[in-house]
């Protein structure tokens, strides 16, 4: 299981210390929150690329990043992503209108691509682009902010992409990783593990205060070995 910090519940001004201390803690995937202000519920604003581009200055080339965009119109402001330094770009499935295209043009830039669903959105709505795509991420929590509660009923839409993705790998296709994202915390990881999930983004689990970053992973780890 990968485990990768969404940054979201970071002290802003402290982002390089807390890009750092991920670092030293082991962590070598990082998941950026992009919200624009429109497209989530609460119309947050995050951040762009001018801050991804400067942590991926920090961070070097070693370093896996990706992207969630929680925007309106990924499908004409993807590149400023890919040129900002992300190496997969995920796109929710609710907000454009052509994921292909987006597929096609980020393969042609040699970013990977990702779909990711909402909640309420059925696995159907993804499942005809599994052949095409890098990674599938289903949410556990409504988008919009870090430290909500974990949603357990995401569990029927999960194993369904575990097994559809199974299938595919199976047939010689693509070796899509399937992500969760929303509420993971030492106390449910190894459940969605059991789901299936390779890859598992933790905000609110690893940066807060109860602990540093490599003592809640160290947390989280050991309840997976459990
Ligand atoms: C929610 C974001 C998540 C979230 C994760 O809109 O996509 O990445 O911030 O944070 P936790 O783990 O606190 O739910
Ligand atoms: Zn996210």
């Amino acid at each position: 299981m990968i485990i990768t910090p969404s940054i979201l519940t970071a002290d802003f001004c402290e982002i390089g210390r807390t890009i750092d201390e991920v670092i030293e803690a082991g962590i070598n995937w990082i998941h950026l929150d992009v919200m624009d202000g429109n497209w989530v519920v609460n119309r947050t604003i995050t951040f762009g690329p001018a801050l991804i581009r400067s942590i991926r200055k920090r961070v070097g080339s070693n370093v896996f990043m990706d992207c969630h965009l929680m925007v309106t119109n990924a499908e004409e402001n993807w590149e400023q992503y890919v040129d900002a330094g992300v190496n997969l770009v995920i796109a929710h499935v609710e907000a454009i209108e052509d994921m292909s295209t987006l597929i096609s043009n980020l393969h042609a830039r040699d970013c990977q691509a990702g779909a990711v669903l909402n909640p309420a959105t059925p696995a159907a709505a993804i499942l005809p682009f599994l052949p095409d795509l890098d990674l599938v991420l289903v949410m556990s929590v409504v988008p919009g902010k870090g430290g909500q509660s974990f949603m357990p009923e995401m569990e029927e839409k999960t194993k369904l992409f575990r097994a559809a993705i199974d299938a595919q790998i199976a047939a010689g296709g693509r070796q899509t990783k399937l992500m969760i994202d929303g509420g993971i915390k030492a106390h449910n990881i190894a459940q969605v593990a059991d789901w299936g999930i390779e890859v598992a983004v933790v905000g609110s689990g690893l940066i807060n205060d109860d602990g540093t970053i490599a003592q809640n992973l160290t947390k989280i780890k050991s309840s997976l070995l459990s």
